[in-house]
């Protein structure tokens, strides 16, 4: 099969190889001794794989490997007991070996594609929209008519997170810097859409009524004292991601004086081990789709010899909505 590896930690442009592999063992290393294989279509591109170029992200394999954290298919096996069967089509997350004609799975992070998605909306699925899910429902613990305000709306998690709070039953007002961002907000449903030089915090403040119920940010950086002076009494501020660069600080004092909260979100770390709730999620985000609230939006589609090329669309901030490598056909 064909495959990308990352056979250097020199950066996205020169990182990558495109290099002829055996087909992987039907075994992923959550699940030893057994998996899902996949006949990959599209292959999701994410801060992961970016990070990987230069030997920054915490999953560090041994030279070379396959990255790639999930993928939209054809499954080709599946272990006894699994929800997929062969010839089903299929979103699923493998962490890692993605990026490949084929690809191995945990069974309980494997999930029926339904038709009203393609392949490049089932390679945005998981990562994006099961994080948002998990960052504003079970860590956020979002409630029907809150206000949520997204930052880096026009982004992967941004555009999935102002659809599943959409679908929860919130209103949303997308934090973007680009005339394209808000154009790619708009098209995720966003109600309201603001620039980041614009008066972001103070424009926020007017259309919520005085204040936000929730911030879920991946973009961390001088953003944040004033994402925590947007927030109302009970306010929650979610810790997504640190696109911006730079690890926030904050003085307590603002959370007892304004009784607000800061609240992680790592999806990853959370749910590695709880097979059960990734269903539990997977069954969610899969109502949110029947209902037509989930649709990804893909904003870049690159043939997957061009990886290195998607992979610095994320890194110059040029990437909206989801990034995809089209591996097949379809
Ligand atoms: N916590 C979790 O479990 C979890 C899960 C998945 C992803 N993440 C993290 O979430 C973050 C966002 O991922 P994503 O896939 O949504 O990325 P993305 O599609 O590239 O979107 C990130 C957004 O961040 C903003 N941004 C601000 N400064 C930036 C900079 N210097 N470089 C790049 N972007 C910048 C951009 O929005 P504007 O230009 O509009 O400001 C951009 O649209 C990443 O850090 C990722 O690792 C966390």
């Amino acid at each position: 099969m064909k495959a990308i590896q990352i056979v250097a930690e020199t950066g996205p442009e020169q990182a990558l190889a495109l290099v002829e592999l055996p087909d992987p063992e039907p075994a992923h290393a959550l699940t030893p001794g057994e998996g899902v294989v996949v006949d990959v279509h599209a292959a999701g591109v994410s801060f992961p794989e970016l990070l990987q170029t230069r030997g920054q992200y915490q999953l560090k394999p041994p030279l070379p490997f396959v990255p790639g954290s999930e993928v939209a298919g054809v499954v080709r096996s599946a272990p006894p007991g699994a929800a997929v069967s062969p010839g089903e089509r299929v979103a699923a997350f493998c962490a890692l070996g993605g990026w490949a004609e084929t690809a191995v799975a945990p069974a309980f992070f494997t999930f029926p594609l339904p038709e009203e998605l393609d392949f490049a909306q089932g390679a945005a699925l998981i990562l994006n929209y099961h994080t948002a899910y998990f960052a504003l429902v079970l860590r956020g613990r979002l409630e029907q008519g809150e206000w949520v305000l997204v930052h880096g709306a026009g982004g992967g998690v941004g555009t999935a997170a102002l659809q599943v709070a959409r679908g929860m039953g919130a209103r949303t007002i997308a934090v973007v810097s680009t005339e394209a961002k808000r154009e790619v907000a708009i098209q995720a449903g966003a109600d309201h859409v603001v620039m980041v030089e614009d008066g972001w915090r103070e424009q926020a403040t007017e259309i919520s009524g005085g204040g936000v119920d929730i911030v879920l940010d991946p973009v961390g950086g001088d953003r944040f004292t004033d994402s925590l002076r947007s927030l109302r009494e009970d306010g929650r501020l979610l810790v997504v991601g640190f696109t911006g660069g730079a690890i926030p600080e904050v003085k307590v004092n603002r959370l007892l004086l304004r009784n607000i909260s800061v609240v992680g979100a790592g999806w990853g770390a959370y749910v590695m081990g709880k097979p059960d709730l990734n269903r539990e999620i997977g069954a969610a985000i899969a109502r949110l789709i029947e209902g037509g609230f989930i649709r990804p939006v893909v904003g870049g589609r690159f043939p997957f010899e061009r990886a290195g090329e998607a992979l610095l669309a994320l890194d110059e901030r040029r990437a909206t909505g989801k990034v995809v490598l089209a591996v097949r056909e379809g």
